[in-house]
């Protein structure tokens, strides 16, 4: 089956943004999802990764069916368990350094740091260091290091570059990727950058409350 699974998802706040959404990402695949601001590429990640119900459809994570028709404990575990969350802003705790932030996170995932995927990140040489003190690429790098740390099998990046040049942007994205493959994980990705979503496997536009493949 495939890990990332949507059955006639719709949407809508004030106005409708998608109607009956299909799809379906299997392993060690990648999708990228483009679509002008505000076409609602969010909120569908957000539908597709526990964090937002949709007004109609249903999907499918990982073998766990129809997620929001489960409590909401166990609609936290799946979270917890199956789903990595990649943001545009990083959600580190400012105040911190790099050693508490992964610490948190070791806490609430009940998962060991990984000094292997921080080596591989580059910042296994900062963990002293306060969150202010990295750069904008270090920063997103480690959030991304912090959510990859948990092993999730299935992956969510909304605009995951959107704060980065174009060569940090590609380092992260990279990183992402390695991922990917290596855990035989399943993506999705929201971005604004064409060169990032053709270095997936699919690419689908946002538009006419449809997903068009393209
Ligand atoms: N929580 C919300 N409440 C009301 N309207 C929202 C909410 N979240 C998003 N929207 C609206 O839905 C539309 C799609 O937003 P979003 O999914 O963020 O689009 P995108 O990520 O493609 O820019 C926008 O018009 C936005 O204002
Ligand atoms: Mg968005």
């Amino acid at each position: 089956m495939s890990l990332i699974q949507a059955r006639g998802l719709s949407h809508s706040f004030e106005h409708l943004l998608y109607d009956d959404i299909n799809l379906d990402i299997e392993e060690a695949q990648s999708i990228a999802i483009l679509g002008v601001s505000g076409s609602g590429k969010s909120t569908l990640i957000n539908n597709l990764s526990t964090l937002l119900k949709p007004n109609k459809g249903i999907v499918n994570l990982n073998n766990k069916r129809d997620i929001y028709s489960k409590t909401n404990d166990e609609i936290l575990e799946i979270r917890k368990n199956e789903v990595g969350i990649i943001f545009q802003s990083h959600y580190l705790f400012r105040g911190f350094s790099v050693l508490e932030n992964l610490q948190v996170a070791s806490i609430l995932s009940n998962k060991q740091i990984n000094m292997e995927l921080l080596k591989k990140f580059g910042i296994d040489g900062l963990l002293k260091q306060h969150i202010g003190e990295l750069s904008g690429g270090q920063q997103q790098r480690l959030s991304i290091a912090r959510v990859l740390m948990k092993n999730p099998k299935i992956i969510f990046a909304d605009e995951p570059t959107g704060n980065l040049d174009k060569n940090t942007s590609i380092d992260v994205i990279e990183t992402i990727f390695h991922y990917i493959k290596t855990n035989n994980a399943a993506m999705l990705i929201a971005t604004h950058d064409i060169e990032i979503a053709n270095m997936c496997d699919e690419k689908y536009y946002l538009k006419n409350y449809t997903l068009n493949k393209i």
